[in-house]
């Protein structure tokens, strides 16, 4: 076993912040295995080009043959699994790859993973971690009043997306208290910085503000979401794989409950600020309330002490600091933001709000 690590899904929002920083602490190797699919991006990685720590190799987390493959070739010490489809707007349109990747996808990788880490030497046994990602969206909905999501919280899934990862949470236990694999996951709270797809909350009403296009809010904008900047998270994932308790799961959140409106409120005043004025006035003025998201969630929020109890870890970035960073970075970065804002980024926006922004 070699001190190798094999990410997955790392050509997305999360996995390539986590490549940027796990290089940087580390320094150790990090093999990339990404389909590639619309949400990935190589360029996220590009400052890794030439770097003989970084290799990534396009494919599909349910290709066995790849996944042992690249296990016997790499003897990764530890995995860490990203790969998914991970916007709920698009698995309520399509949801049959989110059951491909997020289902399918993650037993293909759990399987192989067994398979390989049952050869290895009893003490490579005891060191290696597979590390599985997953979501608080697991655990349902929350009324105003009711407690945060904790780790004993029951299971109560309500989008496709939120299904098909609460049975790649099952599988990965599974194969944890059948096999003795060492599992640990982590179910963590709305990520938001810098690489985020622009289909999701943040970046879409980062980029709608500064077009002076329309910011368009589901339902009555009251749905509260807690926000943790993608760098704590990070942080909280290397935490777990360094010093987490093998077969436990572990929480992991923002402490900053926001709603919708809110959130949008003050994108649309960092942008004033960053940006000149548009002649119809302040950007707050763009928001527009459009048809509702179905079955949509009304409230997540995590309570993450277990993971401070235990390991020490707590979020660095105020959220009002992390979004003033995030607008930032992608007022700075235009020719990234021009790249993803391609074929399947237009189809998907015409696609979903065509139709909510004619009522
Ligand atoms: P993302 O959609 O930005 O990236 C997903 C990546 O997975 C892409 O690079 C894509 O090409 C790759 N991929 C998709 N299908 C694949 C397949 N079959 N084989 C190999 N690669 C494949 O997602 P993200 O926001 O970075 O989320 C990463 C993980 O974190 C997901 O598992 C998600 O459920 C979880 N998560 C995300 C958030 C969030 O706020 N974004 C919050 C909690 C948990
Ligand atoms: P999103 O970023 O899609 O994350 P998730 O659904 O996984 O929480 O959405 C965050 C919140 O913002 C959610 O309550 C839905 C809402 N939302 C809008 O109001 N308008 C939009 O255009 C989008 C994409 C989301």
């Amino acid at each position: 076993m070699r001190d190798t690590i094999l990410v997955t899904g790392g050509a997305g929002f999360i996995g390539s912040n986590f490549i940027l920083s796990w290089i940087g602490a580390a320094g150790a190797r990090v093999v990339n295995l990404d389909l590639l699919t619309y949400a990935g991006n190589p360029g996220n990685l590009s400052s890794l080009d030439g770097d003989s720590r970084y290799q990534l190799v396009r494919g599909d987390i349910s290709n066995a043959d790849l996944v042992s493959s690249l296990l016997r070739e790499h003897q990764p010490r530890a995995i860490v699994h990203f790969a998914a489809e991970s916007h709920v707007d698009r698995s309520i349109a399509s949801p049959g790859a989110f059951i491909r990747t997020n289902v399918q996808g993650t037993f293909v990788l759990l399987d192989q993973t067994l398979s390989y880490w049952s050869k290895l030497s009893e003490a490579d046994q005891a060191m290696f971690r597979f590390l599985h990602v997953s979501t608080d969206e697991v655990y349902g909905s929350l009324g105003p009043d009711d407690p945060a999501f904790s780790e004993t919280t029951p299971y109560s899934p309500n989008s496709p997306y939120a299904a098909s990862k609460a049975a790649s949470d099952h599988l990965a236990r599974a194969y944890h208290h059948t096999w003795g694999l060492p599992v640990l996951t982590t179910n963590c709270s709305n990520n938001y910085g810098p690489f985020q797809f622009p289909e999701k909350l943040i970046p879409l009403v980062i980029l709608n503000a500064l077009e002076g296009k329309a910011l368009p809010v589901y339902g009555d904008g009251k749905n509260v979401r807690d926000w943790l900047f993608v760098e704590d998270h990070c942080a909280a994932i290397r935490a777990v794989l360094e010093r987490g308790r093998v077969g436990e799961t572990y929480n992991i959140g923002g402490n900053s409950e926001r709603t919708n409106i809110e959130v949008v409120k003050l994108i649309c005043d960092l942008v004033d600020e960053m940006r000149p004025a548009l002649p119809s006035g302040p950007r707050r003025n763009l928001v527009t309330f459009v048809k509702d998201r179905p079955g949509h969630d009304r409230r997540y929020a995590i309570d993450a002490s277990k993971l401070e109890r235990e390991l020490g870890w707590q979020p660095g970035e105020r959220f009002e600091n992390g979004l003033r960073k995030t607008v930032r970075w992608y007022l700075d970065h235009s020719s990234w933001v021009e790249s993803v804002q391609t074929g399947a980024y237009l189809e998907w926006i015409a696609q979903n709000y065509t139709e909510r922004l004619a009522i």
